[in-house]
């Protein structure tokens, strides 16, 4: 969602901010801008749509200049018009800003802003706070850089809400400034060049060298050096930290796509989320992040999860896996509810934070909350550099390599390894024996050789995709660990595909979907041979008896399905826990191809954003 990128150097900024805004892409927008210091003034450029459509009237009428910041907007106040596209300037016209987050109290200072004769072009609460900025900077007394740093301090002072904020102003040449107020920011810093932005990946050809902004602190950046301060002063002896997820990693490969790229790489992915985890000796699971002793995690009484979308969901298999194996009472919760909310948490809870990009807002708040009542928060994050895996009082990383496409594919089987994992630990520091443990680690060892074979149905199941893909609705159905696999594949659909979905258990059926049944709805009925498979066949019946076309996830070598589905997505048998790792993979691929037959854009589907860092 939204992305920064600033620059400051001796070469044309232009084309660098272009280059590097292309690379936050990924995380979905809908409208893109530059402006940069031409040794006059502040040209602007913005438009709606892709950065190509910016990068066109950029290269019609390129501007020149060594400074400039660029934004990618998701809009959240105000249409996807190019009037609404960041940056924004002031009212002086020679300072300008781009701004991710949202301004809670924007209608109220608007409306100070105009009796005092402010005209704003946009509808945007950002605007507000370039003007806001301005003010302070021409009724300031300070000198040198201060002068701009202590604008943006005092402006966003009287701000509620989030941001993450970049600033220019023709009368400060080699001067940026940056601020964080819940969005990540993070400098990357060059030889003789610096730059800003909003995620490391935007810096991948550039640097690898990072300084990641810390919560309500703000820097001035020039080409030569940078100062960060934070409300108790400046923060001395920064730390430049060097990250490794490189250019690669925006590299398709021989994929068509992202998405396609990311499932494929499931069996290394979820390989290198037990990697180094797994004690064959004590039939355990090693996660030292945790940073808990095992005196400490056999105290706990309950766990909670936390987490949206596709982590949820994630967090769901999750609970049942930590209550089979540990017999630790498990609650999960959307992050959005359990922060505002008052669900009263019993003493010995622990809380897991579970999210790919570590920086959505939601899942970010939520860990506050819990850690703000003094609990302990566990972080289950992809991204290293992340807000929510600084903030988590320790944690079990994915490693799964960066996630482009905007739908969660590996970093969701990732997830299911680690709440294996995690159950696994729990398990065997209470009843589970040895004997489970091990069988447990040796169906893990042979899981990345499994999705190997669920991948290889990926052309079958292309021909599966064109029979059903101009369906308008369709349903998904599982028990136990597979409802949120049901969830799980229901979200992938509606996301990649924009059919409508939805994930259910398979008994609710009776109690009011299967109104929804008829021949053009298909339902998608996760019906691996596990404790409650005859019940899956029971529903089965009901939605045949109703003409239903019924697409079945199965064993390979299940015979009597094939006999009753119209059409069978066959997955290899593991261990029933683990299961459902198998069978979220075949869905992944349905979902894609049906997106590729109806020509979705499927790495950027609308409206969606890959890290969202706004409530
Ligand atoms: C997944 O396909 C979605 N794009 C979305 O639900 C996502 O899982 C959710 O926004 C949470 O993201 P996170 O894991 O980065 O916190
Ligand atoms: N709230 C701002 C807007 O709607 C910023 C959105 C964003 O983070 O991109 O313009």
């Amino acid at each position: 969602m939204c992305g920064i990128v600033a620059y400051v150097g001796p070469r044309d900024a232009q084309p660098i901010l272009l280059d590097a805004l292309s690379r936050l892409e990924y995380r979905g927008y809908d409208s893109a801008g530059l402006a940069i210091l031409n040794g006059k003034g502040i040209e602007v450029r913005k438009k709606s749509g892709r950065i190509q459509e910016l990068a066109k009237i950029c290269l019609a009428e390129p501007v020149k200049g060594r400074l400039g910041i660029s934004h990618t907007r998701w809009a959240t106040h105000g249409a996807a018009t190019d009037k609404n596209a960041h940056p924004h300037l002031d009212a002086s016209g020679r300072l300008a800003l781009v701004h991710n987050g949202v301004i809670e109290n924007y209608l109220e200072l608007k409306t100070k802003l105009m009796e005092t004769g402010h005209i704003f072009l946009s509808e945007t609460d950002t605007e507000i706070l370039a003007h806001l900025v301005g003010e302070a900077f021409s009724s300031s007394r300070e000198k040198g850089d201060a002068r701009l740093v202590e604008a943006v301090r005092s402006a966003v002072q009287q701000i509620q809400g989030t941001l993450g904020i970049a600033v220019i102003h023709a009368d400060m040449p080699g001067l940026i400034v940056g601020a964080r107020r819940g969005s990540p920011l993070v400098i990357g810093v060059g030889e003789g060049e610096n730059f800003l932005a909003s995620d490391t990946q935007a810096l991948a050809p550039y640097t690898n060298r990072v300084v990641i902004l810390q919560d309500k602190e703000i820097v001035s950046l020039r080409a030569d050096r940078f100062d960060v301060a934070s409300p108790l002063g400046i923060r001395e002896n920064v730390k430049v930290e060097e990250i490794e997820d490189g250019v690669a990693a925006s590299d398709k490969g021989v994929h068509q796509h992202f998405m396609l790229k990311e499932i494929f790489e499931q069996p290394s992915a979820i390989q290198n989320a037990f990697r180094g985890r797994l004690d064959a000796d004590g039939a355990t699971a090693k996660l030292g992040g945790l940073n808990m002793s095992p005196q400490e995690l056999r105290q706990i009484d309950r766990i909670c999860v936390l987490g949206c979308g596709t982590a949820l969901h994630a967090g769901m298999v999750g609970k049942y896996l930590i209550e089979t194996l540990a017999k630790i009472p498990v609650e999960t919760q959307h992050s959005s509810e359990f922060r505002y909310g008052d669900s009263p948490v019993s003493g010995r809870t622990l809380f897991f934070a579970v999210s790919q990009s570590g920086e959505t807002a939601d899942t970010l708040g939520a860990l506050r909350e819990a850690r703000r009542r003094g609990f302990t928060v566990l972080g289950i994050c992809n991204n290293v550099a992340s807000t929510i895996a600084r903030e988590s009082d320790g944690g079990v990383y994915m490693h799964a390599g960066p996630e482009i496409g905007v739908a969660a594919t590996k970093s969701f089987t990732s997830q299911l390894v680690i709440f294996t994992l995690i159950g696994l630990l729990l398990g065997r520091l209470r009843f589970l024996s040895a004997a489970h443990g091990r069988e447990l680690l040796q169906a893990m060892e042979n899981l990345p050789a499994q999705i190997t074979q669920c991948l290889a149905y990926s052309d079958a199941i292309r021909e599966i995709a064109q029979r059903y893909a101009h369906a308008s609705s369709m349903l998904f159905l599982g028990r136990l660990a597979n409802f949120p696999i049901a969830l799980e594949g229901a979200l992938k659909v509606k996301e990649i595909t924009y059919i409508h979905a939805e994930g259910y258990p398979s008994a609710e059926l009776k109690h009011g979907v299967i109104a929804l049944i008829d021949k053009e709805t298909p339902t998608v009925l996760l019906a691996t041979q596990d404790g409650v498979y005859d019940k899956n066949l029971g529903n089965l019946q009901e939605i045949k008896a109703r003409s239903g076309p019924i697409i079945a996830v199965a064993h390979d070598d299940d015979k009597k399905i094939c006999t009753l589905a119209d059409t069978v997505l066959k997955v290899p048998r593991t261990h029933e826990l683990l299961q459902p790792i198998l069978n979220i993979v075949p869905l992944q691929l349905l979902a894609y191809h049906i997106g590729v037959a109806l020509g979705r854009d499927v790495d950027k589907p609308r409206n969606l954003a890959k890290s969202v860092t706004v409530e």
